[in-house]
């Protein structure tokens, strides 16, 4: 199987790479057409109307995985031509030539399609309301992909972290070196999930539903949840992390962490207060078991310590 790959240097599309390199062969695609260690591969820059055709027709995968997109939350706010023209736009032509060719798609998005007002973990079918630019940009995408008619699994994710990249995680690390008391919110809820997590579910969904680069005749195609099981805010993450990191001597000693409203926080954006999602769905139709987010915690704070011991 040829997997096509966008995104190969974010938080997903990293661990994607590892993880997808036992289906077949898979091309990394990024936007300066170079991989974090330094080497060269494919590129293509999804604000532009014509590279992703010339990518797709010249590359002619069996499967196309995208896990590029327009990430800052806050700065869409300013740009949001830019991240629709990214989350929205090109991912409606990318389903266009896959319908076109045959070829299915995963495509991942996110909780902030959700406005965060309910008692209960989100189900896909519950009524999508994005609060920011963002989270509008990521639901149009998800309406393109479904309107194009190309065989598709959008899997809604939330609260991504990763031993490597720009997260929240990373920053409360650093944060924690610093003097001072570290101000985290305590009134938005979800489930932290390592961007790892995500990549070896979606690898056991396609080693399930595909062989030898063709996909079974009853594969069912749609929207599903996939994160961590369990809920905690961040501020309950944070605290978490930290008392792990402790554990683990990343950090000599425990710094004082304030619990703070979303409203002290003024952050650009909107969110969701209550981001959970429900997983059944996903666990069911493809047999899957997602770790609890301590679990979670734990992988990813022992990865932190053995690149450290090995840097
Ligand atoms: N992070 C979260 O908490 C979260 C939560 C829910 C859902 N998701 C979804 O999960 C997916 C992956 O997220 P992530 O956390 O792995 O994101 P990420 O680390 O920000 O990676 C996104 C990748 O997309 C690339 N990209 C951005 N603009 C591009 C463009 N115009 N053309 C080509 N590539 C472009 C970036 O390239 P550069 O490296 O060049 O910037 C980056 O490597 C996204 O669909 C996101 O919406 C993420």
């Amino acid at each position: 199987m040829k997997i096509l790959l966008l995104g190969a240097n974010g938080q997903i599309g990293f661990e994607l790479m590892r993880a997808m390199s036992v289906l077949g062969e898979v091309v990394p695609v990024t936007r300066d057409g170079f991989l974090q260690g330094g080497a060269s591969c494919r590129e293509v820059d999804l604000a532009s109307d014509t590279a992703l055709g010339m990518l797709l027709d010249s590359t002619q995968p069996s499967l196309i995985v995208n896990a590029a997109a327009y990430t800052a939350v806050d700065r869409a706010e300013d740009e949001p031509e830019l991240a629709r023209r990214v989350n929205g736009d090109a991912v409606g032509a990318l389903g266009a030539w896959a319908a076109t060719h045959g070829v299915p798609v995963v495509h991942f998005s996110t909780d902030y399609v959700f406005d965060g007002n309910h008692g209960r973990p989100w189900r896909e079918d519950d009524a999508t309301a994005p609060l920011g630019a963002y989270g509008s940009s990521k639901w149009l995408g998800e309406q393109a992909l479904l309107q194009s008619g190309a065989q598709h699994l959008i899997l809604r994710t939330a609260w991504i972290y990763a031993a490597r990249g720009r997260n929240f995680l990373l920053s409360i690390l650093r944060a924690a070196h610093g003097e001072g008391s570290i101000r985290v919110v305590d009134d938005q809820y979800g489930s932290p999930t390592p961007a790892r997590v995500v990549a070896d579910a979606t690898t056991a969904i396609v080693a399930r539903i595909a062989s030898r680069g063709h996909f079974r005749e009853d594969v069912p195609w749609g929207t599903y949840h996939l994160t961590t099981a369990g809920q905690t805010t961040w501020h309950g993450f944070a605290s978490a992390l930290l008392r792990e990191a402790l554990r683990a001597r990343l950090i000599a000693r425990m710094p004082d962490i304030q619990a703070i409203s979303s409203s002290a926080w003024q952050a650009r954006a909107r969110r969701p207060g209550y981001s959970v999602l429900d997983c059944s769905r996903i666990q069911d139709a493809f047999a899957l078991r997602l770790p609890s987010w301590q679990d979670g915690l734990a992988s990813v704070i022992s990865e932190i310590v053995s690149c450290r011991a090995h840097a």
